[in-house]
């Protein structure tokens, strides 16, 4: 038998690896297998080439050069940073008129939080927990994208990040594995609709693939290093939830996984993604981030280019090495035609299923751009989802929602700054169009005496604002100094009832290549803070930032503060609909919020430890910190409303379940308050005892639920069998029996549980 297996087993195995990779080298589709046949070796290569023109935002050292030559040469499969039906015209032209085999341009951009109607950021926008919303503001950013001739989209991108220093994490959904696979999912359905050769529908393109949330020490374009079991439990399920709804592209990251950089690993891309997953899409490179291979110490860019291709990476973002490099691998036996064959096919394929050979202009309606973008329509979603992105982290004396009367003193460096409130990754965004808090309050209060004044420059670190200043003038130093600044806010706040400061980080404080090591607000708005304070008034910070911030000390003093991210082009309608109460908030927070920035990384779905700390006392040999409590400040999940809910009456339809069942849990959730409100029930699982150490606690449902001041509703949750699983040792996705809690409430804090178990 022994002989047997040793004989055979790797002849099988090399049958099941070889199989599928021969077998995509033929397509299904007649017109792209057509196509392949007439294909030369270069016109193949040339499909593999992702350029960008110029006009949007370059990431990287390198921008595409001779751009039009190439594509009349049949060297380029697509561009980026290109918009507008006219333009794209031009170019769609040059392929289809000007090259032998008339092969139309796949058209991608970075619409990452709306297209020209800037919705908040996505961390924010997580804080919804609204899938319905999420789909349909991506829906309308798809509608707007395609309006102006794009056809594919690099979002969504649903990195887990657990860690508030890389300034990435604002592009995300947070640090939840389940919430995050929910969202992942409803964007990609938003953004491809129910056919991707509809006109206003585009392909998603997945990123980053994977685990580029996990950068060392929270700066951008670290290493990761992660054990598969962590990375199959919490890091890799939003990619595959992505993938299981349909997305079509799959973009790599720039971090390397198990040694090997993301773009050129093989076991990422052919045995996890295809193999595994069963992905049919094709997978772009991020911006040259196959020739930083080279940078990364993997060889040359030859080598890298054909480790690459051979890895499962068919198109090469802006870099060219596969344009430059390929054609030599091939005629030294270094990479196959096949292999090239293979990348080609599954991106001809793409351009098959938006119809862009049937119509290579379908997306190029010049009468569309005035129909379909910043619509009053979009521009009110907008303004609805910045509303409810918005998290109230504390009342003081129940200050908010203000009244519309008397005197305002609207200060800080963001209260009046359009340049700020649309958020990073905003490139396709026009700052102008944002309305700014000052407006939005006015406009709500006309009967308020609404008075301004900046108080305090976002910061007073000229060299910090130089690197912030990239994109245009986000941190404006004013020219009057600090103290004359400060006088006027103290002297505005004394005159008035109360004092609304908006404070916090400018937009290109967060995003990509904006880590930071301090996370408090800068040294000039806290030292207004405290001013303000001083002055005896009631007082509410509105904070913007792109991540969780370190706001201990605020958060000691007798303060208001409602957290609105960078809240998008509606920035200061939405701003005053929550202030006035016109919204009751309801967003939660996606991500934990530290004490300190030593306590990072910190989420909620931790381990036990063996020592686990004692409550609310330092105790040696314990596992907590000599000079800081080991929780949050704010948990995952967290977020108040004008309104108060309790919950009641928890109680499951069985307390034994077998593995094919689900459970049903259901509860009383009652409005306590004075005002009608929105809260997000939330359910976790705690899993007492398995095979590897489980987390204390996993979010594994929640139900966004309305209730009329002084009702009550009965609230029913399920968990599937699927909720109760996890990757073991071996990798092998199973539930194993025993005993089970579940905790449901308000934040991931909540105590209130309940036991049940399941059987063999
Ligand atoms: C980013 C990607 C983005 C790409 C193209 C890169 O720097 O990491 O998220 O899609 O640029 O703009």
């Amino acid at each position: 038998m022994n002989i047997i297996k040793k004989t055979f087993l790797p002849f099988l195995f090399h049958l099941a690896i070889l199989y599928p990779l021969l077998g995509q080298t033929k397509s299904e589709i007649p017109l792209v297998q057509e196509l392949l046949q007439k294909m030369t070796l270069e016109e193949k290569i040339g499909q593999l080439n992702l350029l960008t023109p110029g006009g949007g935002v370059a990431t990287g050292a390198v921008i595409s050069q001779n751009v039009e030559e190439k594509i009349k040469a049949g060297q380029v499969g697509g561009l980026f940073g290109i918009a507008g039906p006219a333009k794209i015209r031009i170019v769609q032209e040059l392929a289809i008129r000007q090259t032998r085999l008339k092969i139309p341009l796949l058209i991608g951009s970075d619409v990452i939080h709306g297209y020209k109607t800037t919705f908040p950021i996505p961390l924010g926008s997580s804080a919804s927990w609204d899938m319905e919303l999420l789909e349909r503001a991506a829906r309308m950013a798809a509608r707007e994208a395609t309006a102006d001739g794009i056809n594919w989209n690099f979002s969504p991108m649903v990195d887990i990040a657990r860690d508030p220093r890389w300034g990435r994490i604002a592009e995300g959904a947070g640090e939840d594995p389940y919430l995050g696979s929910a969202i992942a999912a409803a964007m990609v359905r938003g953004y491809q609709g129910e056919d991707l050769s509809d006109s206003t529908t585009m392909m998603a393109c997945v990123k980053h693939f994977a685990l580029y949330g996990a950068s060392q020490a929270g700066r951008d374009y670290h290493s990761v290093d992660m054990g598969r079991v962590k990375m199959f439990n919490q890091y890799l399920p939003p990619y595959k939830a992505a993938i299981d709804a349909g997305a079509a592209s799959v973009m790599t990251s720039f971090n390397d996984v198990d040694g090997v950089p993301a773009t050129g690993n093989r076991w990422l891309l052919t045995n996890l993604l295809r193999d595994t997953w069963g992905f049919q899409g094709f997978v772009v490179s991020d911006y040259t981030s196959v020739n930083e291979m080279v940078a990364h110490g993997l060889g040359n860019l030859q080598t890298v280019s054909a480790l690459s291709l051979k890895a499962g990476l068919d198109m090469d973002m802006v870099g060219e090495g596969f344009l430059t490099t390929l054609k030599k691998s091939v005629d030294e036996g270094k990479v196959t035609e096949e292999e090239i064959t293979r990348a080609c096919l599954r991106i001809l394929e793409a351009k098959y299923k938006l119809g862009l050979f049937e119509d290579p202009f379908r997306y190029l309606d010049d009468s569309r751009p005035k129909k379909d973008i910043l619509t009053a329509e979009h521009r009110e979603l907008a303004r609805e989802i910045a509303s409810r992105s918005f998290v109230l982290l504390k009342n003081h004396q129940d200050v908010l929602p203000l009244r519309k009367k008397g005197k305002i003193a609207l200060v800080g460096p963001l209260a009046d700054s359009r340049n700020n409130m649309l958020g990073t990754w905003a490139p396709t965004g026009n700052p102008n169009l944002a309305v700014t808090i000052l407006e939005g309050l006015k406009k709500a209060a006309p009967n308020s005496s609404i008075g301004y004044a900046k108080g305090a420059n976002i910061t007073d670190d000229v060299e910090l604002a130089k690197r912030v200043n990239v994109f245009g003038p986000r941190v404006v130093i004013d020219e009057r100094t600090p103290e004359v600044l400060l006088k006027e806010a103290i002297d505005l706040a004394k005159q008035s009832d109360i004092v609304v400061a908006v404070v916090g980080e400018a937009t290109e404080m967060s995003g990509e290549a904006a880590s930071r090591t301090n996370l408090s607000l800068p040294k000039a708005q806290k030292k207004m803070i405290q001013a303000l304070v001083e002055t005896g008034k009631p007082i509410v910070l509105v904070l913007m930032s792109g991540r969780p911030l370190v706001i201990s000390e605020e958060f000691e003093l007798p303060v208001s503060i409602l957290q609105v991210w960078h809240p998008g082009v509606e920035a200061g309608n939405a701003v005053a609909d929550v202030l006035f109460g016109t919204y009751n908030p309801s967003g939660k927070l996606t991500a934990t919020w530290p004490r300190t920035v030593g306590q990072i990384p910190i989420y909620h779905s931790v381990k036990h430890t063996g020592r686990p700390p004692a409550t609310g006392e330092f105790k040696k040999f314990r596992s907590n910190y000599l000079d800081s409590p080991n929780t949050p400040l704010f948990p995952f999940g967290y977020g108040l409303s004008y309104t108060t809910f309790t919950y009641s009456d928890l109680h499951l339809d069985k307390t034994e379940i077998g593995p094919e069942e689900s459970l049903i849990i259901g509860l009383t959730l009652t409005n306590t308050g004075d005002f009608d409100g929105e809260e997000v029930v939330q359910l976790y699982l705690r899993d007492m005892e398995r095979s590897i150490t489980p987390p204390v606690k996993q979010l594994k449902g929640f139900k966004k639920v309305s209730v009329p001041k002084g009702e009550s509703v009965q609230v029913t949750l399920t968990l599937s069998p699927e909720d109760l699983k996890f990757y073991n040792g071996e990798l092998q996705f199973v539930a194993e029996p025993g005993d089970f809690e579940v905790f449901v409430g308000t934040d991931s804090d909540s105590s209130l549980k309940a036991s049940f178990v399941l059987k063999q």
